[in-house]
This record gives C-alpha cells, structure tokens and sequence, in this order.
C-alpha cells in the first residue's frame, strides 16, 4: 500500500523540506535492498520550489510543467500529472512533481474554482500504484493550496522547531488539522507525528520546551528522534545532496536515519488502527 505522507507546519524555516528530502532519500536506500526497488514521488506544494531545485537542479518549470498547470487542469484522470513528473537528479527511484512560482497565482484563484481540494488528491488516487511513497513539502502560510496537499495525503508529519514553536503553539496546529479533517470529511487523514528538528540544547528555554512537551498530551504524537541543528544540512543542500551522501556520519544524518525507522513503524501502527476503525 502506497503511504501517502505530507510534511507541514504554518511556520517558516522549521525544516519541512529538509524532512521531505532527507526522508526521500533515506527511502531510497532502504528501498534497494528491495527484491523490487522502493518507487518514491516528492510533490512540491510549495510556490518556493526549494525541493524541486535541490531535487532536480532547477526552478523553471514555469506554470504548465508544474503542479500549477496540474491544479488549474480540469482533467483528474492522472495524465496531466504524468506529464509533468520529473526524475531527479539524485536517483531513477526518486520522482519529482516541480513547484513554480506560478503556483502563488494558481493559490489565489485556486477558490474560485470548482472543486478545488480534490485538484490534486484525484490525480494522485490515479497514479499512486505507481510509487511506494509519495512525499509532499508544504509552504509556511495555511492557504487553499495546503487544503489540496492535505487531501492527497493520509499521514501528517509535523516538523517543529521548537524556536519557534512551543507546547501551546503545537496543540493549537494539531487542533486546526483535526478541524480541518472534519470541515472536508478527511477522516483517514492521521497525524504520524511530530517531529523535534533543528534542536540545540545549549539555547535557552530548548530544554524546558521539550520537557514540558513529552510530560504533554501531545507526548505520544512526538517521535523519540530528536534531529539536531548541524551545519551539514545546510553544507549538503547548498550542493543539491542529501545528507547521506554529503555526510553520513553527521549528526542529522545519523537523528534523520532514526527518524525514517520510526516513520516506517509508525505507518504501520496507524495502518492497524485504521483497519481496525474502518
Ligand atoms: N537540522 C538542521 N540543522 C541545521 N540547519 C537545518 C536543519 N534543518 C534544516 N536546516 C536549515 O534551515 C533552513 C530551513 O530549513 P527548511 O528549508 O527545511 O525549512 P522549511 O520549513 O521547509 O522552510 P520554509 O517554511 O521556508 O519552506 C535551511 O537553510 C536548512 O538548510
Ligand atoms: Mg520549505
């Protein structure tokens, strides 16, 4: 079965595309001991396109070569998304769906049209045999574009940077996905977890945030990964690597290989309670 997991925090810089990246390409190699290889899509969902650049070495699909195009389509049969899948550079497992800063323009209009949260969650239903995984990266700002993200997922991965955000901050966000799940009859939508990033315990109040979070309600959504600050995520991006290949003894390396271990089991336990409510 297809997991279907999108990445998403309405904070910036939390390390949602890094966490999309790094897991595609943890998958990948996990994927090859594989008697048939793991098949991974990363969709960009956001008008930023930082994935699709580090992904593929370009930012130019321009609106008809990206999701863009994909989201004004009228056709949900899967073809037009077809179309406009990409390789990577980084393997011939690891397929892209390119953003573009057309996708601000397609996000504006994007209420206007009809049946717009399934625009992308009905190509994907099409295609999703194809991939073992498909992996979407999210912009910052909650708008209609993440509605349709959303909706193309059935997993929720939070990456939080506890900087930024805190206990009360995060109940508040988990809050607004379940009444998200709720206003468009999401129920299969699970929230895998939430995932601790860019973690620096010599910074001031880092500690305490993470203390007063495991002794929280939320402490069973918190992976047991911690991935901390380190300078070779940004070393590796700036090269357009993954961080297994730039470093693999680096230290977000070795928290991000942890964390795709539980990703892995996680899905597994939210697959079993499904099946048992459904
Ligand atoms: N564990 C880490 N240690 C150090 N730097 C990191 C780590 N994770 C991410 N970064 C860096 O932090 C910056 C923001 O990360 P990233 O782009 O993944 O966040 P984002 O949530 O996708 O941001 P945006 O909301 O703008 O899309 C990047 O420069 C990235 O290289
Ligand atoms: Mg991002």
């Amino acid at each position: 079965m297809t997991r279907r997991i999108v990445v998403t925090n309405a904070k910036g810089g939390v390390g949602k595309t890094t966490t999309v990246l790094t897991l595609a390409a943890g998958l990948e190699v996990a994927g090859r001991q594989r008697a048939r290889p793991w098949r991974i899509l990363v969709i960009d969902a956001d008008r930023q396109a930082h994935a699709t650049l580090i992904l593929t070495g370009r930012n130019d699909f321009g609106r008809d070569g990206s999701l863009a195009g994909l989201i004004e389509s009228d056709l949900y049969d899967g073809s037009e998304l077809e179309r406009r899948v990409v390789p990577s550079t980084w393997s011939p497992n690891i397929h892209v769906l390119p953003a573009d800063r057309a996708l601000a323009k397609t996000d504006e209009h994007l209420i206007l049209l009809p049946r717009n949260e399934y625009r992308l969650s009905e190509p994907v239903a099409a295609v999703q045999h194809r991939y073992d995984w498909i992996l979407i990266d999210t912009s910052p700002t909650w708008t209609g574009l993440s509605v349709c993200a959303l909706m193309a997922a059935d997993e929720v991965l939070i990456p939080l940077d506890l900087r930024y955000l805190g206990l009360q901050g995060l109940v508040r966000m988990v809050d607004d996905l379940l009444e998200l799940r709720r206003a468009y009859r999401h129920e299969h939508l699970f929230i895998l977890g939430v995932l601790v990033t860019k973690f620096d315990g010599r910074l001031k109040g880092m500690e305490e945030s993470l203390r007063s979070l495991r002794d929280s309600s939320m402490s069973s959504l918190l992976f047991k990964t911690i991935v901390p600050e380190n300078v070779d995520i940004d070393y590796a991006q700036r090269r357009h690597l993954d961080i297994f290949s730039y470093n693999p003894r680096a230290a977000a390396a070795i928290a991000y290989a942890q964390a795709l271990v539980e990703v892995v089991e996680r899905g597994r336990m939210t697959r079993d309670v499904r099946e048992a409510t459904t």
